[in-house]
């Protein structure tokens, strides 16, 4: 069946086989003590190693970026050694693999940590929600306000991470700016009340950004953003004059990518695509998963030129043939969506024949 998400993408830096890339999902399955990969999570990526691009899980870039059980890593040659593998096997099954870079900065608690305090831009508490940790869910933790020291050292983790992440076989690096983690705590006015140069909402967004593509060029380095979206307690006042601002710094940086995910009532795609000349991933987020027609949608509008989707890949590993084929698709279940074994993750079944 004819349809845009299955036309190559010829980009400067990417070049892909079709426009359905697989969006970054939490899956929580690394080995907990240690943030290594586990064996189950090379056959969950090789599964779908059809997408044009598949960009993985959140991987902490530094041992305060952790934000659950499970959550993998990428500071220790372990991480590496264990990333290989399944880079290994994407590569093996014809794809390509970026690792989405995940600090979560206030979005933690102790009990995650090893006892340590969750950091952020100011000490702030999330005051909506609970954590889940090990041991059941906890209220948010006031954070530890990074000193401006502090600050430089969490803008290098995401350098180091990324470098690891290029010997682990990974094709490139999503930097994860978006749900309200550390990034976007940054970019917020609910969570940066900060008075020193940071107090520039964009600044460590960009510092990060060029960090990394110095490490491993900007032609490796994507960032993820989702302008106006509330989560974790997050207030955007006008966010796009901040967004531009954002992207007058980084358009000219030759990036691979800029994704960008619209869930708010502010029309980030609309506004932002003509404010971005390089490649732009899209995803939409809301109660449903982001649909094959939205998605062709904005390919066709030239909103994106490339769209991820999340929950779709988690229920179709083979998503792209079955969009050929015009095939009906898997309902995600909601077992084993975070945590646990085969169940949820590697038992998806894939179209026969
Ligand atoms: C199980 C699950 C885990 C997720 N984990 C991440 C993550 O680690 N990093 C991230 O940027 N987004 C994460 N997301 C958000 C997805 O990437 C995507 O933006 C969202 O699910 C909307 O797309 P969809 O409607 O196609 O699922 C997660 C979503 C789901 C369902």
């Amino acid at each position: 069946m004819d349809s845009p998400l299955l036309e190559p993408y010829r980009g400067p830096a990417l070049q892909l086989p079709n426009r359905a890339a697989m969006a970054p999902m939490t899956r929580a399955r690394a080995d907990d003590a240690t943030g290594v990969p586990t064996p189950i999570m090379t056959e969950y990526y090789a599964q779908r190693a059809a997408a044009g691009l598949i960009v993985s899980e959140g991987i902490w870039p530094h041992r305060l970026g952790k934000g659950g059980p499970g959550v993998p890593g990428l500071t220790e040659p372990a991480h590496v050694e264990g990333w290989r593998r399944t880079t290994r096997a994407v590569h093996a099954s014809g794809g390509r693999i970026f690792a989405q870079l995940w600090h979560v900065g206030r979005v933690s608690h102790p009990d995650i940590l090893g006892g340590e305090q969750p950091v952020a831009p100011s000490a702030a508490a999330i005051s909506h929600g609970q954590i889940f940790t090990a041991s059941g869910l906890k209220d948010y933790v006031v954070p530890h306000e990074l000193s401006t020291a502090e600050v430089a050292e969490a803008v290098e983790s995401h350098a180091a991470a990324a470098r690891n992440a290029v010997d682990a076989g990974f094709d490139g690096v999503e930097i994860n700016g978006a749900y309200g983690y550390l990034i976007a705590q940054f970019l917020s006015d609910s969570a940066n009340l900060r008075t020193d140069g940071y107090s520039d909402h964009v600044r460590f967004a960009i510092e990060v950004v060029e960090a990394v593509a110095a490490a491993i060029g900007a032609d490796r380095t994507g960032l993820r953003i989702s302008p106006d979206n509330p989560l974790h307690d997050i207030v955007e006042s006008a966010p796009g004059p901040r967004y531009h601002r954002l992207l007058g710094a980084l358009d000219g940086m030759s990036l691979a990518y800029l994704h960008v995910v619209q869930s708010g009532t502010y029309a980030a795609l609309e506004d932002l695509r003509p404010r971005w000349n390089g490649t732009l991933v899209a995803t939409y987020d809301g109660p449903e998963p982001g649909s094959r027609e939205q998605a062709e949608t904005a390919l066709r509008t030239g909103l994106a030129d490339i769209y991820a989707f999340g929950r779709l890949f988690l229920a179709n590993p083979d998503l792209p043939r079955r969009i050929a084929a015009g095939a009906p698709l898997n309902a995600m279940r909601e077992t084993g969506m975070y945590g646990g074994d085969a169940e949820g993750y590697v038992d998806y079944p894939c179209l026969s024949g």
